[in-house]
């Protein structure tokens, strides 16, 4: 974001903002999940999830009726006239699409009774007793509270944040001014968000304790939507620029808006347990920093000189949480490979610039002058990358710890290392085994590795 992008640039919020921040956002008053229970295995869910995920079901239904008719089809397959008129496809799509408009209509007007209602005439079971014997759906607010102050009558009520965001709109004049900044720009900050997760499940997918990576884009009003459709596109760039199947990603529009939003879309990953949100896109209007001004009595507005008026600007908003980035990457990449010989590997095929280590340095031998060839080796590459030695056990049983922890390269120095200065230079994804002198050691890696080869191709 503030490298590539000229007029992104980057602030570090605090964590404790004033009370007043989250009633001006409207977290205090409608940041809620609509929770229900079940009696029998007491176990409780997120009702909208509930719901969502009884229509992936279904599209997953019909996307597999898809695939196998292309299979039987094979060249002539025509995708779109398929989905238009297969009548079971058909079935499965109104399945998908149809209870998650009710949905957004009910939680619209708040009808909680509605969203019960629906759970029951859709027959969604709790996945653990198999029942449907369900509570009231009930809202929970989820802002994290704590005190400040030295004694629990002084004490006043502060929340954690909830997003990082609210820091960059109480600070967009600050920025505007001291940066000189002039509109369309953004500010950009990752930091630690807190909420009150009824349900933290799936691994480090949903947590109480988690860090968000945020940009506020501020715009003339009337141009977010042209903005809004340059970020989705940019941000899709930057995931599918790492290298992971481009399947694994989509776009999913919003039906129900958030209450500062006039579009709104996530950009889903199909992790293990299905496609769900990575990253938030939306379209904030001018909601934030309007209610900022309205609660704080100050102007929090920008003068376009081209224009000759000032303006409160609208603001174009790319949310991702970099735990769950991480559980995107790391989910993917973590495969069990049966090999030619039919041995098995366990292999971190992380892409190679967010490896954390990019090259394991083995001597063949712990003797023989071997381990000092690796040493001046190390000593020559760890100014550009991060590289790690391993002289213990054979050399397969060290191949396999470094494909294990994702390290894209091992280089082996063997006796032959002696005579022709080369060692060999093992791909952790191809397995395949190269010979490099170790003068070109350096530019061999670096364009394989270093960030900068992956920024210039976003
Ligand atoms: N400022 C907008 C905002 O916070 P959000 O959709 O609530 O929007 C943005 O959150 C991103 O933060 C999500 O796409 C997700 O990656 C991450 N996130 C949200 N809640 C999370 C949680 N409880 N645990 C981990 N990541 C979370």
């Amino acid at each position: 974001m503030t490298q590539l992008h000229q007029e992104i640039v980057g602030i570090d919020a605090a964590i404790f903002m004033h009370p007043t921040t989250w009633k001006a956002s409207g977290h205090v008053d409608a940041f809620n999940d609509p929770l229900i229970d079940n009696k029998d295995s007491k176990k409780r869910y997120r009702a909208d999830v509930l719901i969502e995920d009884y229509c992936e079901k279904y599209l997953q239904k019909a996307n597999k009726e898809v695939e196998k008719a292309r299979k039987r089809f094979g060249e002539s397959f025509d995708e779109d006239m398929y989905r238009k008129t297969n009548p079971r496809v058909l079935g499965y799509l109104e399945k998908a699409t149809e209870p998650t408009a009710r949905l957004a209509s009910l939680l619209e007007k708040e009808d909680l009774a509605g969203v019960k209602a629906l759970i029951e005439e859709l027959e969604i079971k709790c996945p653990v007793s198999g029942s449907m014997n369900w509570t009231d759906v009930r809202q929970f607010n989820l802002m994290f509270g704590t005190k400040l102050g030295a004694s629990a009558d002084t004490a006043t009520d502060l929340y954690l944040r909830p997003e990082t965001a609210q820091g960059i709109f109480v600070n967009f004049l600050n920025v505007q001014k001291t940066g000189r900044m002039k509109i369309p720009f953004g500010i950009a900050q990752t930091g630690k968000a807190f909420r009150n997760e009824i349900v933290a499940r799936q691994f480090i997918f949903r947590q109480r304790e988690f860090e968000q990576m945020e940009m506020q884009y501020f715009v003339k009003p009337g141009t977010e939507l042209e903005w809004f459709e340059i970020w989705k596109e940019r941000r899709m760039a930057w995931h599918q620029s790492l290298g992971i199947d481009q399947s694994n990603y989509r776009f999913h529009d919003h039906e129900k808006l958030a209450h500062y939003a006039n579009a709104a879309t996530d950009i889903e990953f199909d992790f293990p347990f299905g496609f769900k949100e990575l990253e938030g896109i939306h379209s904030r209007t001018d909601f934030d920093l309007k209610a900022h001004e309205e609660h704080s009595g100050k102007k929090l507005q920008f003068f376009d000189h081209e224009e000759n008026k000032s303006y409160v600007p609208y603001v174009i908003e790319t949310s991702i949480g970099l735990d769950r980035m991480f559980l995107a990457v790391f989910s993917n990449a973590l495969q069990d490979e049966v090999l030619e010989d039919g041995s098995e590997r366990t292999v971190l095929k992380i892409p190679a610039v967010l490896a954390p280590v990019k090259a394991a340095v083995l001597p063949l031998l712990k003797k023989d002058g071997l381990p000092e060839i690796a040493q001046e080796i190390i000593d020559d590459l760890k100014w550009t990358m991060n590289v790690q030695y391993d002289e213990k056990d054979a050399i397969g049983r060290r191949y396999r710890r470094a494909d294990a922890n994702g390290t894209p390269f091992c280089i082996t120095i063997d006796h032959d290392t002696k005579e022709d200065k080369a060692v060999t230079v093992r791909n952790r994804d191809t397995m395949t085994q190269e010979r490099v002198a170790i003068a070109d050691l350096k530019s061999y890696l670096e364009p394989k590795v270093a960030m900068s080869e992956w920024l210039k191709k976003i």
